[in-house]
């Protein structure tokens, strides 16, 4: 059984950070399943290395969590870990944003992050490690991105949770919680009309890289929660101790 990895948003951002840091690792598994849509970007990335398989899904789809369970039943790999880091985002007030867009958002964030994980934990053993990609957009209500505000929290509550309902079997749960990160996910947030951040946000914006090996390690520590960056650990605080409603008064005009 060949010690297995399968990172989705493998394609772009953070996910192809995951993927060329493992490959870097000491512990790098002996197949890496790197999952997206765009299969022409998995086929370019497995000129790398003979150790990743291009697996194409769409997680928006049961067929899509289908192909992944099917090549699991069919290969039986031992999966020492698990990176659900495909996700989306589109800013702009519910009223104004299309229901596909909710939907959609809330279909990849949490519900494909969740069954691709039940799916996932039957080929998992002792050692095994499971991360979550979540956001510091967990932390605290966001008008104006709220449903993918919403979607992080769930991620971080379920991971969390998980973590617990796992620990018996010795597999680890992590939530990793980045602030910005420069990658695709600003332009298709802001549907094209923006792929940099500004202003706050570009200034404390993280590295990819840096993020994905930080995290990696974090996991190995068997950390349940991974707040990166020191900006992201002051607003992680900060937001413990503000009433969400002086919070929202505050920052926020309808
Ligand atoms: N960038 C940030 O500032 C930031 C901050 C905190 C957390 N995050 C989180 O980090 C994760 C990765 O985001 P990123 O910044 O790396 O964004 P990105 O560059 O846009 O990457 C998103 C990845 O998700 C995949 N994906 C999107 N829809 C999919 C679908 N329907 N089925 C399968 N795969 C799909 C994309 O691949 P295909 O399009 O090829 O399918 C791509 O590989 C997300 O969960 C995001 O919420 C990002």
């Amino acid at each position: 059984m060949p010690r297995t990895a399968i990172i989705t948003g493998a394609s772009s951002g953070i996910g192809k950070a995951f993927v060329k840091a493992l490959l870097e690792s000491s512990d790098c598994p002996d197949k890496i399943w790197i999952v997206a849509r765009r299969i022409d970007r998995l086929n370019e990335m497995a000129q790398l290395s003979d150790k990743l398989v291009p697996v194409q899904a769409d997680l928006l789809v049961a067929e899509g969590i289908d192909v992944i369970k099917a090549k699991l039943q069919s290969e039986n790999p031992d999966v020492t870990l698990l990176i659900n880091c495909a996700g989306m985002g589109k800013k702009g007030k519910i009223a104004d944003r299309d229901a596909s867009d909710i939907a959609d958002t809330v279909t990849l964030n949490c519900t494909a992050l969740s069954v691709l994980t039940r799916e996932v934990i039957p080929f998992m053993n002792r050692g095994a490690r499971i991360i979550n990609v979540g956001s510091s957009a967990a932390y605290l209500p966001q008008p104006g991105f709220t449903v993918y505000a919403a979607s992080k929290s769930y991620v971080v509550s379920f991971s969390r949770a998980l973590a617990i309902e796992l620990k018996s079997r010795g597999i680890s749960v992590t939530v990793v919680c980045p602030g910005p990160v420069e990658t695709e996910f600003n332009k298709l947030a802001t549907d094209g009309k923006s792929s940099e951040f500004t202003g706050f946000r570009k200034f404390v914006a993280a590295d990819a890289d840096k993020l994905a090996a930080a995290s990696l390690k974090a996991a190995k520590h068997g950390r349940r929660m991974f707040v990166y960056g020191l900006p992201n650990k002051a607003l992680h605080v900060g937001a413990k101790f503000i009433p969400v409603g002086l919070f929202l008064e505050l920052f926020y005009r309808g």
